[in-house]
Parts: structure tokens; C-alpha cells; sequence
């Protein structure tokens, strides 16, 4: 079983080897530094349980808004990236939904926005087949070697609904119960009897 925890200080240099194996777009040291500074809550990090190797991250951070009055708080993922034997586990799912719910319950974050290279065939099932991201705008000739962007947004929704369920069902007494919102049916059930 892998962990998926927040990212700290100590696993910026494992986080650049999984990018530098991974993709063409590579970030310095400083960039990896300046992100976890501005946003320390924004990386997951995938590792193994015994040797803490780190396997997978995902970075995403909040977006700036040219008008706060009009626009709403929204996220944007950087950079996710999974080592080659750990891929199609389901480890960038898991990661990506942490980010979904760190930037909704941290920042309000109403959506998440990202990039995926056209031809990445990998990363578009994972973000709109699994995911649920929906396509908003192409950018054509966006990356350096001219290939096109999907620019794709998808709601925070979701994570937030589960992670308040999941707080009500504990309140409860009853963390046990396996559907989101099963907490409230036991609980009036209860009321009932009394
Ligand atoms: C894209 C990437 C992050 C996916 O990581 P992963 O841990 O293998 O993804 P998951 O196991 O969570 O899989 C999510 C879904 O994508 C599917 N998928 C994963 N790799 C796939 C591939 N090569 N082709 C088609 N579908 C693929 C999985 O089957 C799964 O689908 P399901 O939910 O219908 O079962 C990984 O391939 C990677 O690190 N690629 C290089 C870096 C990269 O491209 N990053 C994205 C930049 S935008």
C-alpha cells in the first residue's frame, strides 16, 4: 500500500528526479523551493511504506484573479508526475483528489484548472475520464515545440461533499458506514426510536 501525505521541505529533491524522468518540462530547484514556500500545503506526495521513497507528486497552487469582485477563488495544478513501475495503480487519482480537497477546504477553491499536452494520452484519461475535468479552451502552439494545449476545468465539489460527510459521519459515532451522507439516514433512524 502507498502513502499519500502532504509534501514537505525534505522531499523537494525527490519530487524533481520523478519530474526530470517523466517530462520535458523541467523546473529548477528554485522553482520547487519558491512554490513550497508561497504554497506549503499544495504538494502530495506519493511514497512506499518502508523505504519512504517518493513515487509521485502532484503540485497545485492557487490562481491569481484580475477580478476578485467577479471571478471566483480558483486552483491550478503545475506539475503531477508518477515513476514509471508505480503508474496505473491509481496513485494520481488518490493524489489528485487531496489536491481537490486542500485547495477547496484551504482556499475555497471553486474549480482547478490545468494543462495537458494533446497527444498525452495518459493524462487526458486521467483527468477526463477519471478525474471529471471538462475541456474549456484549446490553446494551439502553447508549448515550446509547438504542440497544443487542453486547458481543462473541474469542480471541487465533489472532494469538498465527501470530506464534510465524512466529518459529519464521525461526529456521528459512526465513521463506519460506507456511502457519503450514510451518517445522516442512521442518525434521524436513531431519533426516531427515541
Ligand atoms: C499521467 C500520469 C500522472 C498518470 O499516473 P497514474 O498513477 O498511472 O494514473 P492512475 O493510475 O491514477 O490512472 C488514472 C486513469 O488513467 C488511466 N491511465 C493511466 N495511464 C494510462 C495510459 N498510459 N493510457 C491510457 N490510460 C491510462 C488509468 O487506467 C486510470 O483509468 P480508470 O480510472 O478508467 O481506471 C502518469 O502516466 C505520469 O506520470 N506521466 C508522465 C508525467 C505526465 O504526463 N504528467 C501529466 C502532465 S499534464
Amino acid at each position: 500500500m502507498v502513502n499519500c501525505r502532504p509534501g514537505t521541505f525534505l522531499d523537494l529533491i525527490s519530487m524533481q528526479n520523478c519530474n526530470l524522468t517523466n517530462l520535458p518540462e523541467n523546473y529548477s530547484m528554485r522553482f520547487y523551493l519558491y512554490h513550497y514556500l508561497v504554497n506549503p500545503e499544495m504538494i502530495q506526495i506519493a511514497e512506499l511504506p518502508h523505504s519512504h521513497k517518493v513515487i509521485g507528486y502532484v503540485m497545485s497552487r492557487m490562481q491569481e484573479r484580475n477580478n476578485i469582485q467577479k471571478e471566483p477563488p480558483y486552483g491550478g495544478i503545475t506539475s503531477v508526475s508518477i515513476l514509471r513501475t508505480y503508474r496505473k495503480m491509481g496513485i494520481a487519482h488518490r493524489l489528485m483528489r487531496c489536491a481537490h480537497r486542500a485547495m477547496g477546504e484551504i482556499y475555497g477553491a471553486e474549480y482547478v484548472s490545468l494543462h495537458v499536452r494533446e497527444t498525452n494520452t495518459a493524462a487526458k484519461h486521467l483527468y477526463l475520464k477519471t478525474m471529471g475535468y471538462h475541456l474549456h479552451e484549446p490553446h494551439i502552439e502553447y508549448y515550446a515545440d509547438g504542440e497544443t494545449a487542453y486547458e481543462l476545468h473541474c469542480s471541487t465539489k465533489r472532494e469538498l461533499f465527501e470530506h464534510v460527510s465524512r466529518k459529519y459521519r464521525a461526529k456521528d459515532g459512526n465513521q463506519q458506514t460506507g456511502e457519503p451522507g450514510g451518517g445522516e439516514g442512521k442518525s434521524k433512524k436513531r431519533r426516531k426510536k427515541k
